[in-house]
């Protein structure tokens, strides 16, 4: 007997030791289920479709259960009474930070020396709030008008055709990235801002190309000729943002500078700074334009809501004191006094928003249940709190939770509803898009007001339909999503790219504009431009094709796939990286690696290799 065999045959025995070494519940602790699958458990299952999953497990086991996630022990809480605690639990007892940490190490490559998550958190906040948030606000008006405006108007005053994801997120994160990382020149000159669309244009594509792909790379499953590509795309990312190429770009914001000197102060590199910078524009970017597209499409399919923005938007344009092509910025208080926008965002944000909220446990604890039950936490497992399950798809909470209400979160006086129950008791966190408690997002407040500048802008300074306004809101690729009820959050990226580019070559004619838009332009949208749009709810711009608009490939009409995409991609991330994560111990890995070489004629020891791996990179 060779070596190899023997060496072979003592990795098998190694595993089936680690695959038999089962877990028992305490006193105490969560319902426990470990799954049929020795040390993987759920992990196929889990990475499926963790929603439809996580909806059977509650049936079976209540609102708290721990599950066997591919060898470590996931406590999943979804009673939305019981969150609260979890929420502001200290650091020292329930972790948010390491997941940070993994994304950048894995993802973006980035090692910060003497990295400590706390102080950066406690150098940004400022940042992000009071007279800083008042500037970026106002930042981000003038380059959703530089960027927005200035494309259509460049591209002629005919109608367009363009997918509305692409609309939505390449305006929301060029003028978001100009907003943090600064403009060409000030005073802006017409060259200067010609100048700032043409740089942000090639910053959103070829961010998005790494958008597309980080899904894959975050499970380790990038196939040679995407690791290629994902170097390639890095690398003009990196030279796009480095510290040298941002230094003397004017407007810059706090929170660039802030970030730059925290990143000196630890000693980063420059080549170091310039990947965290690319790491934070896909952190602060990455939601607020799938946000806005959710919010458009509902809107456009929904003409009682869209009537009733425009409404409430028409009421601020008579009440301004100049026309709407004259504003250079739209006042904190009239961005807080939106009711009906906000409610239409916070029922898409509910609709849509998916994130997975988890900690590490890192000391065992007793988590008290709001019905007054405790369990214990054992240190070492993680907890994951679901929120869209409930309470945003709860029908105990919300009547007909899979329709989009604009109304939901008003009250009949027009002032914001608070109130909603469940177990005839009222909820805190009715509705959790944002997190909740001491990681609760930073950024939220920048977030909530670009979102309304930008269908300020979009509803007043452009004409807008939908291309095939009678289509429904198709049914959701299940090969690609989340199960029903629960797609719209949890969306794979990589094929909607290649849906997009494949199909965008079907022609269809310009259209005249629809009689509501025409007659709605008429009022209240004093010295309005000849800016016109038609959008349709499909991306079908080709990437590398964009830096004007003016070359903007034929659009498609809707498919399934079209109106299915990634919502909140750091929220997709979390699920990947959950996954992924999930750390295999490197023994394991020898074990597959023996058991490729030693077995490879054994169909049922390379087939146990496959599933193991899979479900490693799944
Ligand atoms: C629609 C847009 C956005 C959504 C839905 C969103 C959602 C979230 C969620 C769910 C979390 C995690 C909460 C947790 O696990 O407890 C988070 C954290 C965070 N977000 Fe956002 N976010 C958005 C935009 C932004 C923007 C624009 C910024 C910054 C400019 C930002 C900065 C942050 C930061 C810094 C954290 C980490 C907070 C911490 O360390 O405690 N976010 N966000």
């Amino acid at each position: 007997m060779s070596w190899a065999v023997l060496l072979g045959l003592l990795a098998a025995l190694l595993l089936l030791l680690l695959l038999s070494r089962r877990r028992a519940r305490r006193p105490g602790e969560p319902p426990l289920d470990l799954g049929s699958i020795p040390w993987l458990g759920y992990a196929l299952e889990f990475g499926k479709d963790a929603a439809s999953f996580l909806t059977r497990m509650k049936e079976k086991h209540g609102d708290i259960f721990t599950v066997l996630v591919g060898g470590r022990h996931v406590t999943v809480l979804l009673d939305p009474h019981s969150y609260e605690t979890v929420v502001w639990e200290p650091r020292s007892k329930l972790d948010f930070h390491a997941y940070a940490v993994f994304l950048m190490e894995r993802i973006f490559d980035v090692q910060l020396p003497h990295y400590n998550p706390s102080d950066e958190k406690a150098k940004m906040k400022p940042t992000l709030l009071h007279r800083d948030l008042q500037a970026l606000t106002e930042a981000m008006y003038t380059n959703l008008c530089t960027v927005l405006l200035g494309d259509t108007t460049e591209a002629g005053s005919g109608w367009q055709e363009m997918g509305l994801l692409d609309f939505s997120y390449s305006f929301m994160l060029r003028a978001g990235y100009l907003t943090l990382y600064g403009v060409e020149a000030l005073p802006r000159t017409p060259e200067s801002q010609a100048q700032d669309r043409i740089h942000s244009a090639d910053v959103f594509h070829t961010f998005r190309q790494l958008d597309l792909l980080l899904p894959k790379l975050a499970r380790g499953s990038l196939s040679v000729g995407d690791k290629d590509q994902v170097c390639k795309v890095k690398g003009h990312l990196w030279k796009l943002l480095s510290p040298a190429r941002l230094a003397p770009r004017a407007h810059r914001s706090s929170w660039l500078d802030s970030y730059l000197q925290h990143l000196e102060e630890m000693g980063a590199s420059e080549e170091m700074q310039a990947r965290a910078l690319v790491l934070q524009l896909w952190a602060t970017q990455g939601n607020m334009g799938p946000a806005a597209f959710w919010l458009l499409l509902f809107l456009l399919k929904n003409p009682e809501a869209l009537a009733a923005v425009r409404g409430e938007l028409e009421q601020i344009l008579l009440q301004a004191e100049q026309p709407v092509s004259q504003m250079t910025t739209l006042p904190q208080k009239v961005l807080d006094s939106m009711p009906v926008l906000d409610s239409v965002l916070s029922e898409t944000l509910r609709l849509t928003a998916a994130p997975f909220i988890t900690r590490e446990v890192m000391v065992d604890l007793a988590l008290p249940m709001a019905d007054g039950r405790e369990f214990t936490l054992r240190r070492g497992d993680r907890l994951l709190l679901f929120p869209f399950l409930s309470p945003q798809k709860d029908p105990e909470v919300y009547t007909d939770p899979e329709v989009f209400q604009y109304d939901r979160f008003l009250n009949p006086d027009g002032t914001e509803k608070k109130d909603f129950y469940k177990d005839g008791k009222r909820l805190k966190n009715y509705s959790v898009p944002w997190g909740a408690g001491h990681n609760q997002c930073l950024g939220r407040a920048y977030a909530t007001s670009s979102i309304k500048q930008f269908v300020f802008l979009v509803l007043t300074r452009c004409d807008l339909e939908l291309t095939s306004p009678d289509a429904e809101i198709p049914e959701f690729d299940l090969s690609r999503a989340p199960p029903r009820g629960c797609r719209q959050g949890l969306r794979s990226v990589s094929a909607l790219l290649q849906n997009e580019t494949s199909q965008c070559s079907r022609a269809l004619k310009p259209r005249q504009p629809h009689p509501e838009t025409s007659s709605l332009t008429t009022t209240g949208r004093k010295g309005r431009e000849g800016v016109s749009c038609s959008l349709q709810g499909q991306p079908c711009v080709t990437p590398g094709r964009h830096p004007t608009w003016g070359r903007l490939l034929p659009p498609v009409g809707p498919t399934h796939r079209g109106l299915v995409m990634p919502h909140l991609l750091i929220l997709q991330m979390e699920k990947q990286a959950l996954r992924a994560e999930v750390s295999y111990p490197k023994s394991l890995i020898l074990v597959i690696f023996f058991m490729n070489r030693v077995f490879r004629e054994e169909p049922w020891l390379s087939c146990l290799a496959v599933l193991i791996k899979s479900s490693i990179f799944i």
